[in-house]
């Protein structure tokens, strides 16, 4: 089945500026005098750490984490991991979207158990709790999406429609 870019947009460019700066002020508060580890899951997270971090002031230090989803939908595994030493330190783990939970929840316990991290939470750009096949702490949200296929600000369909500053979806052609 190919798909094609639906006519429709779920967030505006605006709309995501506006979201993405009120999750960093509230992060700021909660993080204040800590230092503060964003560990960013590439690729689709790119878009919201850059602009995040710029409106967080105070000690940010950056981690990245490459992972992959099995075809089976059912695992997930650990490709990359960029230096940085995360012991003893308040990780924020950067995700695009929680869909069924699956690679949030292998991050979460891996991180925890290798890595003894003073604490360790997530903030997702999009959630997708229609799909969640695993409950997964969230503990901040960009925006709450349907069960569709959503495409933009780093999320892609097949690598493509990363680059697209607005959230969008793509359907059956
Ligand atoms: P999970 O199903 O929660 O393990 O999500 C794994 C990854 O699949 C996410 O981090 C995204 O990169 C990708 N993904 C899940 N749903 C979507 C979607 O609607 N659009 C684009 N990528 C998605």
């Amino acid at each position: 089945m190919t798909m094609k870019l639906a006519h429709g947009i779920l967030f505006t460019e605006q709309q995501i500026q506006q979201r993405v700066s009120e999750l960093a002020r509230q992060i700021q508060r909660d993080y204040e005098g800590k230092t503060l580890v964003l560990c960013a899951i590439l690729k689709g997270s790119i878009p919201f750490l850059a602009d995040l971090m710029r409106h967080i002031q105070g000690d940010v230090r950056l981690a990245l984490i490459e992972m992959k989803s099995q075809v089976d939908g059912q695992h997930a595994s650990i490709l990359f991991t960029s230096s940085l030493d995360l012991a003893d330190r308040h990780v924020l783990i950067i995700e695009d979207i929680v869909d069924t939970g699956i690679t949030l929840d292998y991050l979460l316990k891996h991180l925890d158990a290798e890595r003894a991290p003073a604490s360790l939470r997530v903030a997702a750009f999009l959630d997708k709790p229609e799909a969640r096949r695993i409950e997964v702490p969230v503990h901040y949200r960009g925006f709450t999406v349907p069960d569709k296929f959503v495409v933009g600000y780093g999320l892609d369909y097949q690598e493509r429609f990363r680059n697209l500053p607005f959230i969008t979806w793509v359907e059956p052609e």
